[in-house]
């Protein structure tokens, strides 16, 4: 990896209970009390309902949280949703934008993401900005404009870049929750792609300090191998953050946690 330090960040989706949530954190602190290793910067995205269980169990542990989504505007009628502001409020140091599933499930647009990032910003919280292609996009040979006009509109709200911290995730959408990791050299280039435009739009400094995760289908097991790939800062996990003694050997491989 390079100067950036890695960050390994569990989205749960929607998974586990407040009661499951304590459990998880209390498991993590175990595993990170017998680490042998300097801990790893790690995140965690619980469901809403769980924030304040994983807050409160997380306390002092070093372990940064966020959430999976919000919305665009800092308050108003818009029953059921939850802003970057509030976000802020309740400790969360960063949120998911653009995640596939809320893209393609949701129907989520670039716009609404570009939005949605900026709002993170304004909110004094990081946005954890995800792209990826479909399948069918990638055997269309359109990766490279899909990668770059999902980054532009991503990236179009906000007002100073060069100042705004955030992280990026590449995410191939045909490699979530498939079991069907992307290979080195795809991982390599839709990086250097990603890395190439930020250049571009945000300046070489911004580019440079900015992180891109790499997310779809990362298990301890294939974590060692895709840990090196030039580019890769670490890793968005979701199946396999689900048990808080596989997120952390996903994050430390080699130390029996
Ligand atoms: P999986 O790790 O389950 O493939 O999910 C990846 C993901 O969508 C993380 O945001």
């Amino acid at each position: 990896m390079s100067a950036r330090s890695p960050w390994y960040v569990a989205n749960w989706k929607m998974n586990l209970t407040p009661s499951a949530a304590r459990v998880w954190c209390e498991a993590l602190r175990a595993g990170l009390d017998r680490l042998q290793e300097p801990v790893p910067e790690l995140g965690v995205a619980p469901p809403l309902i769980a924030l304040d269980t994983v807050r409160q169990a997380l306390r002092g542990s070093g372990v940064v949280i966020g959430a999976q989504n919000c919305h665009a505007e800092a308050s108003g009628a818009f029953t059921g949703e939850v802003s970057a502001e509030m976000l802020a409020d309740a400790a969360c140091r960063f949120v998911l934008v653009g995640h596939s599933e809320r893209r393609h499930l949701f129907g989520e647009n670039d716009e609404e993401v570009g939005r949605k990032a900026a709002a993170a910003v304004r909110a004094g919280i990081e946005p954890l900005i995800c792209v990826g292609e479909k399948e069918e996009q990638r055997e269309a040979g359109q990766t490279p404009e899909v990668l770059s006009r999902q980054l532009d509109r991503a990236l179009e709200y906000l007002l100073d870049l060069r100042s705004a911290d955030l992280t990026l995730a590449y995410e191939p959408v045909w490699a979530i929750g498939t079991g069907r990791v992307a290979d080195a050299s795809q991982i390599e280039e839709a990086h250097a792609i990603l890395r190439g435009k930020l250049v571009e739009i945000a300046g070489e400094k911004t580019a440079r300090t900015t992180r891109i995760l790499y997310g779809g289908s990362v298990t301890p097991q294939n974590a060692e191998k895709l840990a090196p790939i030039e580019g890769v800062d670490g890793f968005l996990i979701g199946g396999a953050s689900l048990d808080a003694a596989r997120f952390l050997q996903v994050a430390c491989p080699r130390a029996r946690c």
